[in-house]
């Protein structure tokens, strides 16, 4: 059966990103017994040196809960129109973990213009490491929040299509 992962990439504490991650999650779980949370934030990982920052505990606990899963979504902000460096770390900490992962990308944003921002992270998690990219994302502004919850229905569908694909690909290539 297959496993999936809702990787949640924000410091912030009231992030959009983890909003949408949530509602991800929530979905997933309702349609597949096996699925797991990470919060970059709750572990204390270290920028990557390519040396020791493999070995602390934070960056070995991601790179199981990677490797093990088959189906992967990275909810992650948008900085300086690209994902968040923290983003980019996860890669960088946990290398081949990524390979053969069917990836699916929830991205919060301040305005609309850096909407091919997650393009770069796509290539390079395709190139390097042979992932398959669910070739629909979200990308959410601010407005489409209140408090917790995310009031724009048309986001909300797009999350449900998103998590529905990435539960077609993956048990279709995994299933
Ligand atoms: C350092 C920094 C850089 C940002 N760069 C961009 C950007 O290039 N394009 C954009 O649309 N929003 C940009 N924003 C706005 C964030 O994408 C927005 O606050 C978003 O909600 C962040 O995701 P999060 O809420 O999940 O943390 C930037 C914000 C910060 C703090």
């Amino acid at each position: 059966m297959a496993k999936f992962l809702v990787v949640s990439a924000s410091g912030n504490p009231g992030s959009n990103s983890r909003r949408m991650a949530r509602v991800a999650f929530e979905l997933l779980g309702k349609a597949e017994p096996e699925c797991e949370w990470i919060d970059l934030r709750e572990l204390d990982l270290p920028v990557c040196d390519a040396d020791k920052c493999y070995g602390m505990p934070g960056a070995q606990k991601l790179s199981t809960a990677i490797k093990a899963a088959d189906g992967i979504i990275v909810a992650a902000p948008v900085y300086n129109y690209d994902v968040s460096a923290s983003a980019k770390n996860m890669i960088e900490l946990t290398g081949s973990a990524w390979e053969d992962k069917v990836v699916g990308f929830l991205c919060a944003a301040g305005g609309m213009s850096s909407y091919m921002s997650v393009m770069s992270y796509a290539n390079s998690l395709m190139l390097d490491f042979r992932c398959v990219i669910i070739p629909r994302f979200v990308y959410a502004t601010g407005s489409a929040f209140e408090g917790d919850a995310v009031k724009d229905a048309k986001i909300a569908e797009r999350i449900e299509q998103v998590v529905a694909e990435l539960v077609r690909f993956t048990n279709a290539l995994r299933g």
